[in-house]
């Protein structure tokens, strides 16, 4: 996975847009993988659900909590993707009071597909969503990769380990350690 491009992908998110009056003041905009990676050092992460216990409690609160330990790593940004649409990862991201880390609905599993990561999650009446994974992707290419153990169709577990944000942080001190 390792120098690999992240694929061309256009998502559909909704922005809020103050000019729209009454009670749902948001709009489509579309959004593509040059718009998010291009020029950019970022933190991709992917599960398999918004608002699943261990998204919800640790992965997503512990990079939202992180996010200078990582800016300070040279990461511009850091994203969450899953296989939601955009009304729901919109909802997610209020829900959990965002403000660091960007929510990339992958609604249709187009960019998790092409990414070799989709699963079926049938067994919990999920249908196609991503296994779980991390990578550092610099300017769209894959610099680093985190996928946790097991990838199959209905898993009857949810590994979280090397795609915690503690892990992906000590990766990139070591390598800066390294590399000094
Ligand atoms: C979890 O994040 O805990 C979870 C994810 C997928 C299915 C069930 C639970």
């Amino acid at each position: 996975m390792i120098r690999k491009k992240v694929p061309s992908v256009t998502f559909r998110t909704r922005v809020r847009d103050e000019s729209i009056e009454g009670p749902n003041p948001f709009r489509w905009e579309d959004k593509t993988s040059d718009d998010y990676f291009k020029g950019k050092r970022v933190v991709l992460f992917s599960l398999p659900g918004a608002f699943t216990p261990t998204c919800s409690t640790y992965q997503l609160p512990d990079f939202e909590k992180l996010y200078e330990e990582f800016q300070a790593e040279g990461i511009n940004e850091i994203y969450c993707i899953s296989v939601n649409d955009a009304f729901v990862m919109n909802a997610w991201g209020k829900a959990q009071g965002l403000k660091n880390v960007k929510l990339i609905p992958d609604g249709s599993g187009e960019f998790t597909r092409k990414m070799g990561m989709l699963v079926a999650k049938d067994n919990l009446g999920f249908g196609m969503r991503s296994w779980r994974y991390a990578a550092v992707i610099n300017d769209g290419v894959v610099e680093q990769w985190f996928e946790e153990e097991g990838f199959s169709d209905n898993c009857d577990s949810d590994p979280y380990g090397v795609s915690s944000p503690q892990n992906i942080l000590e990766n990139l001190k070591a390598g800066e350690a390294v590399a000094a």
